[in-house]
């Protein structure tokens, strides 16, 4: 069971845990651009480079060789603190150093905060793959705080908020129209986005508890990633990447319209995710040409079954069914539908 610490008093949580735990040494480890919230810079800390082409094993056999040097024992203690990169790769290489160190989690993106960081996945790219070297090795604290998102970009809120959406669309009606009121040109109220923070991770770590190793109910966390990761690999294939929460969002309304045409989820939900996916999440970069390289993606996925397109679909908002099949006649209608919504 991780331990979930919601506060904005970021420093204080992590002396706390730092002098309850009897540790010999902390660690941090730190991406190059999270380093530098580390003033004065801590006497042991690790700085990787950022961003998802440094999440690779020889990163991690750096990550190991400091650890060595530092003299790390099972009785240390290290904190990643920054993004999806770091928790995934810090985590793995604290779960595996000396057969496991301790370690805390401070995730610093909304993404990180309220899907990475949580729920125990770390792991690697490797072989072209992403996420194919790892293991399920939760943190034993994970501490939530909003205090660093006043300086993230605009596109990095809205990738992270695709999750919360996700997660409400899991749950819960009126957060989910609560969610859809959301002003992205507003000022940032912490106290608000730290309750919607509480309540969306919550509905993660509820699904996690009863699987942690997702041989079953987890892959609800899955809604929107069938269609959203083809979006995400096709975008990278042809050289021009979109934020992993853009190709959600427009995954999850893709998977809306499915769930419509398949379980018979309500229209009018549809058109409201569909209306605020349209006004915020712009550039949508496909047409119908793309379609075929979009299912063929979808039919590889290493989610899906025998070739099959597999997703997680909607009756209603909070009733999720797990492995749906869904035909490409389907997907392709679902997309042109997708298409009409987004205006393009
Ligand atoms: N990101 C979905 C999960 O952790 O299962």
């Amino acid at each position: 069971m991780q331990n979930l610490i919601f506060t904005n008093e970021v420093k204080a949580a992590i002396e706390r845990l730092e002098h309850d735990g009897a540790h010999n040494i902390t660690v941090w480890i730190a991406d190059v651009n999270t380093a530098r919230l580390l003033s004065p810079a801590p006497p042991h800390l690790i700085t990787i480079g950022d961003g998802d082409e440094n999440k690779t094993l020889e990163t991690v056999t750096r990550v190991w060789d400091e650890m060595e040097r530092m003299g790390v024992t099972r009785h240390s203690l290290v904190i990643n603190l920054g993004g999806g990169m770091v928790t995934d790769l810090g985590g793995w290489a604290a779960a595996t150093f000396k057969r496991g160190v301790r370690f805390i989690n401070v995730p610093t993106t909304l993404l990180g905060a309220v899907d990475a960081a949580v729920g125990g996945k770390t792991g690697i790219n490797y072989g072209g793959l992403k996420n194919e070297i790892g293991a399920f090795a939760p943190a034993s604290d994970v501490i939530i705080s909003t205090c660093f998102f006043d300086t993230l970009p605009l596109q990095e809120m809205k990738s992270g908020f695709a999750e919360v959406l996700k997660h409400a669309m899991l749950s819960d009606h009126d957060e989910f129209l609560r969610l859809l009121d959301h002003d992205f040109s507003a000022p940032i109220n912490h106290d608000d986005l730290l309750e919607r923070l509480r309540r969306s991770v919550q509905v993660k770590v509820d699904i996690v508890a009863r699987d942690p190793n997702e041989q079953g109910e987890r892959k609800a966390l899955n809604l929107g990633h069938t269609v959203g990761h083809a979006f995400e690999s096709l975008a990278m294939k042809r050289g021009k990447p979109v934020p992993h929460g853009y190709a959600v969002a427009w995954g999850l309304v893709t998977e809306a319209v499915l769930s419509h045409l398949l379980l018979k989820f309500p229209s009018e939900d549809v058109h409201r995710l569909g209306n605020f996916v349209r006004d915020n999440y712009r550039d949508f970069p496909f047409n119908c040409d793309d379609y075929d390289d979009l299912l063929a993606l979808m039919r590889h996925d290493k989610k899906s079954r025998d070739g099959e397109i597999t997703c997680t679909l909607l009756t209603v908002i909070g009733d999720y069914r797990i492995d749906q099949t869904v035909t490409p006649d389907d997907v392709t209608a679902a997309l042109d539908i997708l298409r009409d919504q987004l205006g393009v």
